[in-house]
Formats: structure tokens, sequence, C-alpha cells
């Protein structure tokens, strides 16, 4: 994704960042995948930053695919996605069918849980994993941020191709 390839789909998409950052280390994941989602390598993806205690179903319909982080609590994800999508998930089940998404989780020991009730609901939704999810544990390492970075920039190179 580093290479000099530049995507261009002709017209604008709009990609979806909700997030919960609650730590530092979160704060690095989110950094990371915001800058490779803002990629100058790829061109008219417009990324709209909503935390996901202020985002609700108009943000999700107005966009075309969606980046989620969390952090994994109590062996699931945070209230505050939990809490999103409670609040989008019949508004958006018909009109957002097929969107891609992308997910990362930080945890102390175990993101299992975490990612496996993120997906549930994204599968529910019947919305599209573009990739794996990037699953941290403790102090992100430079290669956990690359690959935060390439969740991002995957994920806004996803809405180029399918325009
Ligand atoms: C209430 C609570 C529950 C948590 N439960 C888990 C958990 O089940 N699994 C896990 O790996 N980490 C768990 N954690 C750790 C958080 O995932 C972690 O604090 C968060 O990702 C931020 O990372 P940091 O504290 O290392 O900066 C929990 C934290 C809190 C506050």
């Amino acid at each position: 994704m580093r290479s000099a390839m530049r995507l261009c789909s002709g017209h604008m998409r709009r990609l979806l960042f909700v997030h919960h950052t609650p730590s530092p280390a979160m704060q690095a994941m989110f950094e990371s995948v915001l800058t490779g989602a803002r990629t100058d390598e790829i061109e008219d993806v417009e990324v709209t930053v909503v935390p996901a205690l202020t985002a609700g179903a108009a943000d999700v319909l107005a966009a075309d695919g969606y980046l989620l982080g969390t952090p994994a609590n109590i062996g699931y994800m945070s209230g505050a996605l939990k809490h999103f999508f409670d609040g989008i998930y019949y508004p958006c089940l018909e009109a957002t069918q097929r969107r891609p998404y992308g997910l990362y989780v930080h945890g102390a020991s175990d993101t299992t849980g975490a990612v496996r009730a993120v997906e549930a609901i994204a599968n529910g939704l019947a919305w599209q994993k573009v990739r794996p999810p990037v699953c941290v544990t403790g102090q992100p390492t430079r290669a956990d941020l690359d690959a935060c970075w390439e969740l991002g920039a995957i994920l806004a190179a996803e809405l180029t191709a399918d325009s």
C-alpha cells in the first residue's frame, strides 16, 4: 500500500470511522488507522471520524464503508461501541448491506470475545469484512501500528475499487 500506487474513483466516497479511544495505546492505534485511511495514495475518499458514543444512524447511512475501533472490555466490545450498534442496527439494516468494514481491537490480554461480538453484529447487518481484524494486546509495536495503517488504507482503497 505504501508504493507509488494512486487510486482514484472519480467521485467522492465517504468512510465513517467509529471508535472508542480511552487510552494512549488506543490513541496510537486510532491515529495509525486514520493516517492510513487518509493516505494521499487514495483519492476521492473522505474520512469522517465520530466517537462511538455520538455516532448515529444518519452517519452510517451517509457513508459507503466503516472503520470500527474498540477495546476489549470484560470479554466483549466496549459499551460505547455496543451503544452505537444498538442505535443503528434496525435503522440501517436494509440500506447498508454488503458495505465494507474493518475492525481493530485492543486489550490487556485477550481480544477474542470482543472480535466475536463485533463480527456477530456486522454479520447481522450483512457488512463485508475486507480483512481480518487487527488485534493488539499490551503496548502496540511498530508492526502493530503498521497493521493499523494498512487497515485504514485497505478500507479506503476498497471504497475506490467498488465504484
Ligand atoms: C472494565 C474493563 C474490562 C476489561 N476487560 C478486558 C478483557 O476482557 N480483555 C482484555 O484483554 N482487556 C480488558 N481490559 C483492558 C482494556 O482492553 C484496555 O485497558 C484497553 O484496551 C486500553 O489499553 P491500555 O489500558 O493498555 O492503554 C479491560 C479494561 C477495563 C477498564
